[in-house]
Parts: C-alpha cells; sequence; structure tokens
C-alpha cells in the first residue's frame, strides 16, 4: 500500500456525494438517524443510530448499486450481464439496480448463505448460484464466470460503490453534526471509506472507528503489518464482514485515516443484536449490530461525547435472531 501516492483521490468530493444523493433519492428518501434514550443509557452517553436498516433492501448497499449502475449508464457503458458475488446485501443492491436499468444479473454466494437474503435476492430478479465455502471462492467463482461468458464483473469495492454509499454517511453528519466518534463495520471496507471521504468532504473532526470480526480479522491484520494479509473466517453471526483477504486500495485509504481498529466476537454481536431490538425494537443483522459491541467494550472512554452508530442492515434469517434472542 506504500506505492499508492494518494491513496484518498478515490474517494468521493463533496460535488460527487451531492450528485449522487440526487441518484439515490430517485428510489428512496434520507434514512432516520435517532438518538434512543434506552440505548444511551446502555452506552452512558448519547448515542445515535443511523438507520440503513430502512433502505428498500434493509442495508445500507443499495445506494453504491445505484450509483455505480447510473456511472455505467452516464458513460454509455451498461452491459448486457452483471456478475458479482456477496453475502447477500450487495447481492441485493446489486439486483435492485440492474432491474432498474434492465440489465441481467448473476449472483454468486457461498454454500450455506442466508437462506432469507438469497430468497430477496432471487426476488429482485437475480440469478443465484451457489459456489465455495466461503466469500473469496464465491468471489473468485464469479470472476471466472464473467470472463467466459462476456458479462460484466462488478467488485464489493470500487469508487463508483463509494460514491452512492457515501451519502448515508454525509446524511448522518449532517443532521447531527455534534458527533464526536462513529463506529463502522468493516467487510470489504466500502462502508468504513465512504465514511473518511464524508468526513472529508464535509471538513468534519468527527472520529471514525473501524469494526471488524474477531473471527474475521483480515483488514485489523493488514493495518497493524502495513500490507495485505490473508486471515481465516470462522465467524458465524456477522455473514457482512465475513472477508478472508482485505482489499488493497481500501486499505490504502484506512489505515491512515481510521482512529482505531476495535474487534467484536460473535458473543458480543449477539448481545447488541439483543440490546439493539430491547432499546430500539429495530431488527439487525450481525454486522449491523457490530458497532454497538464495539462502542460497549470502550463504553468507559466514550462518557460524554456524542456517538454514532451505523445500524447498516437488518437482514438476518428468522431462525437465526429467534436463537439469538432466545439465549439473550
Ligand atoms: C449489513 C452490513 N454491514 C456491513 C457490511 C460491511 O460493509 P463493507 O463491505 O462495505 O465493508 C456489509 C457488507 O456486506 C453488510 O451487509
Amino acid at each position: 500500500m506504500t506505492a499508492r501516492l494518494d491513496p484518498t483521490a478515490l474517494l468521493p468530493t463533496l460535488a460527487d456525494i451531492e450528485a449522487a444523493a440526487a441518484v439515490v433519492y430517485r428510489d428512496f428518501p434520507p434514512t432516520p438517524q435517532y438518538r434512543w434514550g434506552l440505548l444511551s443509557e446502555r452506552l452512558g452517553t448519547d448515542c445515535w443510530l443511523k438507520h440503513e436498516n430502512h433502505t428498500p433492501v434493509g442495508a445500507f448497499k443499495i445506494r453504491g448499486g445505484l450509483t455505480y449502475f447510473d456511472q455505467l449508464a452516464q458513460r454509455g457503458a451498461l452491459p448486457r450481464e452483471v456478475v458479482s458475488a456477496t453475502r447477500g446485501n450487495h447481492g441485493q443492491s446489486m439486483g435492485w439496480a440492474a432491474r432498474r436499468h434492465g440489465v441481467a444479473c448473476t449472483i454468486v454466494v457461498p454454500h450455506g448463505n442466508s437462506v432469507e437474503k438469497n430468497a430477496a435476492m432471487r426476488a429482485l430478479g437475480v440469478t443465484l448460484i451457489e459456489h465455495g465455502e466461503d466469500f473469496q471462492e464465491a468471489r473468485e467463482h464469479a470472476m471466472r464466470l464473467a470472463a467466459e461468458r462476456g458479462a460484466h464483473m462488478v467488485p464489493s469495492f470500487h469508487p463508483d460503490l463509494l460514491r452512492g454509499v457515501a451519502t448515508y454517511w454525509w446524511e448522518f453528519l449532517r443532521a447531527v453534526p455534534q458527533l464526536d466518534v462513529v463506529y463502522v463495520p468493516i467487510g470489504q471496507g466500502s462502508g468504513a471509506c465512504s465514511a473518511i471521504a464524508a468526513k472529508h468532504a464535509l471538513q468534519h473532526p468527527v472520529r471514525v472507528v473501524g469494526v471488524v470480526s474477531r473471527h474475521a480479522t483480515t483488514y485489523a491484520d493488514s493495518i497493524a503489518a502495513g500490507r495485505v494479509v490473508e486471515s481465516p473466517v470462522s465467524t458465524q453471526l456477522a455473514d457482512g464482514m465475513a472477508c478472508r483477504v482485505a482489499d488493497a486500495d481500501a486499505l490504502a485509504v484506512l489505515a491512515p485515516h481510521l482512529d482505531h481498529v476495535v474487534q467484536v466476537s460473535d458473543d458480543e454481536v449477539a448481545a447488541a443484536m439483543h440490546a439493539l431490538f430491547t432499546d430500539t425494537h429495530n431488527v439487525a443483522e450481525g454486522a449491523g449490530a457490530a458497532p454497538l459491541a464495539a462502542a460497549l467494550q470502550e463504553r468507559a472512554a466514550l462518557r460524554g461525547q456524542q456517538v454514532g452508530l451505523a445500524l447498516t442492515g437488518g437482514n438476518v434469517d428468522a431462525a437465526v435472531f429467534a436463537h439469538t434472542l432466545r439465549a439473550g
């Protein structure tokens, strides 16, 4: 990552983000952000949630899909078919945006993927293929498929995805400008890079804390090592964060700009899912609850601060959620 001169050149500017918001708002309005009383009591300080669980696919990813396809359309480069890999929310985003532009969409998921996320993708018109044991294997298969078919491979991390994703952080920082610190989950890094983009675009001093699963530590390990380090994935609950190999471009943005990285265990994530339900009656999937799990770890240091948490998605299978609530 040291070979890259200016990694922030990948990030959308304020003008890019404003233009992206206009694209996103053709499909849905800004999501709400609320200061929840019980959650603030639990954290011992003011706690705001950004409700990305309230987009039309129940996760922030849709914003990136809309701008990715819009950029293709603006270049006159809409393909006949797109192929991508996902654990679910990126695939829903692709399905939504592909349908909007009349493009065929094939998505590869690993075996054992969320049943309900798979159903939601199919309902958006996606042709779903199950391949491999984890996201990385699904991704490699998707790349082979795209090459064989002459289809357009959509990566999980790309500047045209960041433009759209950055709109949720831009909304959040403008709506709650007093935020001191925000927590963002990291899978392939588009959400965290977008938080940094919005912070820079708005010249906001907020500290951005990255959150990884303790059972999927490639970004924490790579930041510590100063190069991409592959790390095993064994999380059962935080599928949105289940990445084995960090993206080099995302790493180059995150390493110098994240305040720090927190690792959360599946038990902590389960407790945070339970707490979010009890305190706000919103359903969070594992990755969506990870920011609260991280903030609770750091509770003592957060006293007196305005804390923002990205509730990035609510797409958890009913059986998994029922188990999580019962266990809590
Ligand atoms: C709900 C949710 N939160 C967080 C993430 C991680 O996002 P990123 O891959 O942009 O780092 C994902 C990724 O799919 C997700 O679905």
